[in-house]
């Protein structure tokens, strides 16, 4: 059982794409509520390669200088580490005219494109060199341009909304990404001076503006709706009391329906929410969509959940088709899982039993640790660094909550 308060920390997913934003303007940017994770050292380290100053005043709140004196090329090692850095794009090819960056790695979930980033750039002006190893790009005059995304990615919405804040004219994206994380985007890039409309919507009416119209500001980082998702998923499984601080119902609608009806009491107060679990919780069918569906970050938290949960629910993939390899480990606990292509068919069981484990990625990871809680005996988990990514603090969190989680190294 679980019991206490929890703080959820400014998203990951925001952060780092704030942090590229801030190679538009120079001056000195603050950003406020960041989470103390492994990928902003890393994105911190980019953008010091790349002739920007970072600082930690601390553990929440990082100083980025910007003096203008930017060399648009990433190296390999850094870039390799994390998936945000693809979001160096943008920025560097509006505010600089070219950029020469490898391809970047992070979270391996299959095939992750960039075409949707490309053709995008390319319609406003771009040229582009794409090998296998890495993307260069020049364009001496951006321009707008009326961009309809035949998908609405996350990180090609980011990159044509960065590029578009300093092109010549206007850029209408269409089928945008609407997720929390580029609301938060927007309004920093608005508060620097960009005239960014439809905030929030499928479309995004970016009005080009003057490099000097654009400063550098103060921002606070949106709360991690997958932490708190993740707060929220061991409360379900280990049952208990707790309030998690910072939890914004508004941004994760969908996925507080989902577990509400599974079982989960979640009560809206004023700066959080109030999780109870008493009871087994009871299986359901999910699809994985954009928002505002069930993002597919939250789809390890339901499957591990559902593994315990009575019943037999269906899980359905509809973002990244090979986003199921902690299901082996999952078995390694003791779950009863089958996948038949984008579906995972969870039978749930009595209990699950503790095993040495590999966490694959960052969610995954997390969604074993919240597994092990619940699982009888010792479960190990290896592999952590990928936690270490995208948590702050997840053990000692959970710990604090009276959950018996310990690091080992
Ligand atoms: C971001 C998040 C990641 C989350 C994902 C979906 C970051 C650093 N990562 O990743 O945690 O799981 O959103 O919510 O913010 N696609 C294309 N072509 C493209 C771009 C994407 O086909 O050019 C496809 C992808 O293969 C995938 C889908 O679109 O099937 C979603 O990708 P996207 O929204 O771009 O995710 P990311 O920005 O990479």
């Amino acid at each position: 059982m679980l019991h206490g308060e929890v703080q959820v920390p400014g998203a990951k997913n925001s952060v780092l794409k704030l942090m590229a934003a801030t190679l538009l303007a120079e001056g000195e940017f603050r950003l406020t509520n960041v989470p103390n994770i492994a990928d902003v050292r890393t994105m911190c380290e980019l953008l010091e390669a790349l002739g920007m100053s970072t600082q930690r005043l601390d553990a929440h709140e990082l100083l980025l200088i910007n003096t203008g004196n930017i060399t648009p090329i990433a190296p390999f090692e850094l870039v390799d580490r994390i998936r945000a850095s693809i979001n160096l794009l943008g920025p560097l090819l509006g505010k600089y005219g070219h950029v020469d960056i490898a391809m970047p790695g992070g979270d391996d979930f299959g095939s992750r494109p960039i075409d949707l980033h490309v053709a995008g750039l390319e319609a406003m002006g771009a040229i582009f060199d794409l090998t296998r190893d890495g993307v260069k790009a020049t364009a001496t005059h951006l321009h707008g341009a009326q961009i309809t995304l035949k998908f609405p990615s996350v990180g090609a919405t980011e990159n044509i909304l960065m590029a578009a804040v300093l092109a010549d004219g206007v850029t209408v994206i269409d089928n945008a990404a609407r997720e929390p994380e580029i609301g938060d985007l927007c309004n920093m890039l608005n508060n620097m001076g960009a005239n960014i409309a439809g905030v929030g919507t499928a479309k995004l009416t970016i009005t080009g503006v003057t490099p000097s119209t654009l400063h550098a500001v103060t921002h606070e980082v949106v709360n991690d709706r997958v932490q708190a998702a993740t707060y929220i998923a061991a409360v379900a499984v280990t049952g208990g009391d707790v309030f998690v601080r910072g939890a914004r119902a508004e941004h994760m609608e969908m996925l507080l329906n989902r577990y509400a009806e599974m079982g989960v009491s979640i009560t809206p107060q004023s700066d959080g929410l109030r999780v109870v679990a008493t009871d087994r919780l009871r299986s359901i069918d999910f699809a994985t969509l954009p928002y505002p569906g069930i993002a597919t970050d939250y789809k390890p938290l339901l499957v591990g959940m559902l593994s315990i949960a009575s019943g037999t629910g269906i899980a359905t993939e509809n973002l990244y088709p090979g986003r199921f390899r902690y299901v082996d480990e999952l078995q390694k606990l003791g779950a009863d899982i089958r996948i038949d292509g984008h579906h995972a068919v969870i039978r749930g069981v009595e209990q699950l039993v503790g095993a040495s484990v590999n966490a694959p990625d960052i969610r995954a990871g997390a969604a074993l640790v919240v597994a092990g809680l619940v699982a009888s005996g010792e479960t190990v988990i290896n592999d952590t660094h990928h936690i270490d990514r995208g948590y702050d603090d997840l053990v000692g969190k959970l710990a604090a909550l009276g959950g018996l989680v310990t690091r080992r190294s």
